[in-house]
């Protein structure tokens, strides 16, 4: 199935954004293993800046279910690399023609904000310089069915070579909600080696969200949402879900450098259109880099009809 061809990217973007087109990027993609394949392209090619330039990536994942292709894709980079068949070329648009499709790009973004898209070479995935933290977790074990961490272990953390001292998963097993957040925030500050009141830079943090709108675990009508200036890491009780949840904050995440927001099903639409048009009681609304570039990677069937 073609990309969706906008028919006028200027009244799209402009509709979309509701003037604020400097702020952010929407790419457009037919299906999910399209979105994934460029995702995990935009992440290497995120790693291979962070890593020519500071010697390290440091990225937050995200939960739920949508980046596991995401995952299983930069696994799979990793793989090919290894076997040095299907490097990806770093030539651009040998990349769009290896994802087999143009990616649409909604003209009218300000240059400076947008994310270069080339295909970055496997040859850059240097997960040995990979230091891997979790935007959220629920509050199970490590092996449970429903632990974030799980899913990027399967999918990615066991096929890939990043130290294991080098993942730092929200250890959801130890303690109360407090303390494993408590624990998670002395995490990020060793890490980051943040002196008091530093706010750590992620390289790249990777959102989904839900159908409410919620991000990471940042959901409407939760204490997560109000966490004091300085705070890194809460934990929050989740009335809908009857469970309590661990999440970074909204001043960590709009703290990154790049924030990369991976989007599929259609029950999402709603919640989107209200997020690009800065309806701002959504918790995605609220995700806007203090200082950094903010990209949507979007499954069609999310992107509000006027911009199809
Ligand atoms: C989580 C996630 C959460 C997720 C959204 C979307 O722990 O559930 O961090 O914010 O990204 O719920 O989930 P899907 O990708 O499964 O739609």
């Amino acid at each position: 199935m073609a990309t969706p061809s906008l028919v006028d990217g200027e009244s799209a973007a402009a509709s979309l954004f509701d003037g604020e087109t400097a702020a952010r990027e929407v790419r457009v993609f037919s299906d999910p293993d399209e979105l994934a394949e460029a995702a995990a392209d935009l992440v290497l090619e995120a790693a291979q800046e962070a890593i020519a330039a500071r010697g390290a990536f440091r990225i937050a994942l995200a939960g739920g279910s949508t980046p596991r292709r995401l995952y299983q894709k930069l696994a799979a980079l990793a793989a090919s690399r290894e076997k040095g068949t299907g490097a990806l070329s770093s030539d651009p648009s040998a990349a769009s023609a290896m994802s087999g499709t143009e990616t649409d790009t909604i003209p009218g973004i300000d240059a400076e904000t947008k994310v270069r898209d080339s295909g970055a070479s496997p040859a850059s995935a240097r997960f040995e310089a990979w230091h891997v933290f979790f935007g959220d977790e629920r509050f199970v074990p490590p092996d449970h069915p429903d632990s974030n961490y799980r899913m990027a272990r399967e999918a990615l953390l066991d096929h890939v070579g990043i130290p294991a001292a080098q993942v730092h998963r929200i250890e959801a097993d130890a303690g109360s909600p407090g303390e494993v957040a408590k624990r998670y925030a002395a995490t990020i500050s060793r890490e980051f080696d943040l002196r008091a009141g530093e706010l750590p830079r992620f390289d790249l943090v990777l959102l989904g969200m839900g159908a409410d709108g919620h991000t990471a675990s940042l959901f409407p009508g939760t204490t997560a949402l109000d966490a004091a200036p300085g705070e890194t890491v809460v934990c929050t009780w989740v009335e809908k879900l009857s469970a309590w949840r661990v999440t970074l904050t909204f001043e960590v995440i709009n703290a990154a450098r790049l924030i990369v927001f991976v989007l599929s099903g259609p029950e999402k639409l709603v919640a989107f259109g209200s997020v690009l048009h800065g309806t701002a009681s959504l918790p995605a609304a609220k995700v806007r880099p203090a200082d950094g570039s903010l990209v949507f990677l979007v499954e069609e069937g999310v992107l509000p009809r006027a911009a199809r």
